[in-house]
């Protein structure tokens, strides 16, 4: 240990008397970060939006040592917060500034148990990578769909306790989709063994979905059984410029009609979105010559190539014609259709780089879509002249990013006063539609004082009987999502 960490460390035992010591018992030197140096990155979030302190970071091995931890927590009243690769948008993973709550993270819990193509399934400890995943799918012949900008740092724990979304959900759905299996800690200490690899099971509660989603407030996920599907061979990928929103929620819903389950992803971008990417990320050329409000990049995949690209042409060249959109490219070689990638990945780089965001992550029937843009713009401006609406995302699934990008010097009190009215002018809006405050990033503590205002009171009451049930002593990640 360094001086500073035995500094610390005597600060912590002295506070906490016995728990450093029996945490110690559980996981050893190797387990417990007690340098505030080396504590740092657990302790703050990537878009550096919360700011917390905790007695100490504790690193289980794996799932023995974890429900040692809980245990010793559950007998001392220690609130836990899980973290995965601490990349999640809604502050879920950061402790809070009291300095009581302990930082679990599952990064050393990184094995993949099994890999079975027969049964098109992986086992995996929660703290796996979601590219190692992906990796290894592919070694086996395989493919895990999920897939998202964050995927070399994000971890399949926490995609699964915030229920992850991304660029495939259209074609694959989201995670809860995607799994057979879950194993978790739960806030006593005891271990749940639910790492079946069954695609039927119909016998009582899917106690699984509870874990999913709930943003580490109702136990620890140590690892989970995955759904694997054959391995795509072909790919065609195109970009889209037309005029207006609406003209792109009837290309997707053609495109759906015309390739059926060949279309993988769907994701919008904004005009000014793109531009975002292209003076901050990427300094290449814009994929089509021109403006166009709307820009959408579409990809189809198959496992046999025949017919795919001319699908594709004939599908995007039949909207040409109509008038629906007004360009397309489309990529000749797979670098093309990386370039075209990452584009739409650096939205979110991007965006840090040029103003504070106050983000809304809404998901709406896909019917809405075009009523909602239109009346919350007009509102946007009206209320704040000259605002920068920046609007891309996951247009298939209905699921926009309608973030509004403020100056980067506005100070902390202007931020937080506009992001207020925002959020209330976008939210309210989102609700009367029939949509969601949040489609795939979850409520953590970003959102957790909107929930009540737009979930029923008896959806809250079983959201909160649930948690009660599981974890009495009310330890699992406070003050998020509830
Ligand atoms: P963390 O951030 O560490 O934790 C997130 C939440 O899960 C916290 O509440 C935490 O307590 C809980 N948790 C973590 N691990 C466990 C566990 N083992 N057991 C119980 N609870 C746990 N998200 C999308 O859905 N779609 C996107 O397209 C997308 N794009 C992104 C792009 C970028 C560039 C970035 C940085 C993020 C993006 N995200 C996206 C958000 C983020 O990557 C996902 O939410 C991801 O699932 C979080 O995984 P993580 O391991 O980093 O979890
Ligand atoms: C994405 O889809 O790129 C992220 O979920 C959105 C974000 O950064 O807000
Ligand atoms: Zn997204």
């Amino acid at each position: 240990m360094t001086q500073n960490a035995e500094n610390f460390a005597s600060a912590v035992a002295a506070a906490h008397p016995e728990l450093l010591q029996r945490l110690h018992a559980a996981v050893g030197d190797a387990g417990l970060v007690l340098d505030p140096e080396a504590q740092a990155p657990y302790l703050r979030d990537w878009l550096g939006k919360w700011q917390g302190r905790a007695p100490v970071v504790v690193r289980p091995r794996d799932t023995a040592q974890t429900a040692a931890v809980m245990a010793i927590c559950h007998e001392t009243h220690t609130p836990v917060v899980t973290q995965g690769g601490n990349t999640g948008m809604s502050g879920g993973a950061t402790p809070d500034g009291s300095g009581a709550q302990l930082v679990l993270s599952t990064a050393r819990m990184n094995t993949i148990r099994e890999v079975d193509p027969l049964n098109n399934s992986l086992t995996v400890e929660a703290g796996v990578l979601l590219a190692q995943v992906h990796a290894a799918a592919a070694e086996a012949g395989r493919f895990f769909p999920l897939s998202l900008g964050s995927e070399g740092s994000c971890t399949i724990g926490g995609n699964l306790a915030t229920n992850a979304g991304g660029i495939a959900v259209l074609r694959y759905g989201n995670m809860r989709d995607l799994v057979l299996g879950v194993e978790a800690v739960l806030p006593d200490g005891r271990v749940w063994h639910g790492l079946r690899a069954l695609r039927k099971d119909n016998t009582g509660y899917d106690l699984r979905h509870l874990f999913i989603g709930s943003e580490g407030t109702l136990g620890v996920i140590t690892a989970a059984v995955l759904k694997l599907y054959p391995q795509p061979t072909a790919r065609a990928t195109a970009w889209v410029g037309a005029g207006d929103i609406q003209s792109l929620v009837s290309l997707q819903a053609q495109l759906r009609s015309r390739c059926g389950e060949r279309l993988v992803a769907f994701e919008m971008m904004s005009q000014a979105s793109l531009a975002l990417v292209l003076k901050h990320v990427t300094a290449t050329r814009a994929p089509l010559q021109g403006e166009h409000a709307y820009h959408a990049l579409v990809e189809l995949a198959d496992t046999r190539a025949e017919g795919l690209p001319d699908l594709l042409e004939q599908s995007l060249g039949a909207a040409l014609e109509e008038g629906l959109v007004q360009d397309v490219a489309i990529c000749a070689s797979t670098a093309q259709a990386h370039a075209l990638w990452k584009l739409r990945e650096g939205i979110s780089q991007a965006q840090v780089r040029a103003g504070k965001a106050v983000k809304h992550d809404i998901a709406l029937p896909i019917s809405a879509i075009a009523g909602f843009v239109a009346d919350a713009d007009a509102a946007l401006r009206a209320l704040l002249p000259g605002v920068r609406i920046v609007n891309f995302g996951h247009l298939g699934d209905g699921n926009l990013h309608y973030n509004v990008l403020l100056p980067l010097d506005t100070p902390y009190a202007e931020y937080a006063a506009h992001t207020a009215t925002l959020n209330r002018e976008v939210h309210d809006r989102v609700h009367a539609l029939g949509g969601s405050i949040s489609a795939e990033h979850g409520i953590g503590q970003l959102r957790r004082d909107e929930l009540p205002r737009y979930k029923s009171a008896l959806e809250f009451e079983l959201m909160m009987r649930i948690k009660q049930a599981l974890d009495p002593n009310q330890i699992m990640n406070p003050g998020k999502l509830l």
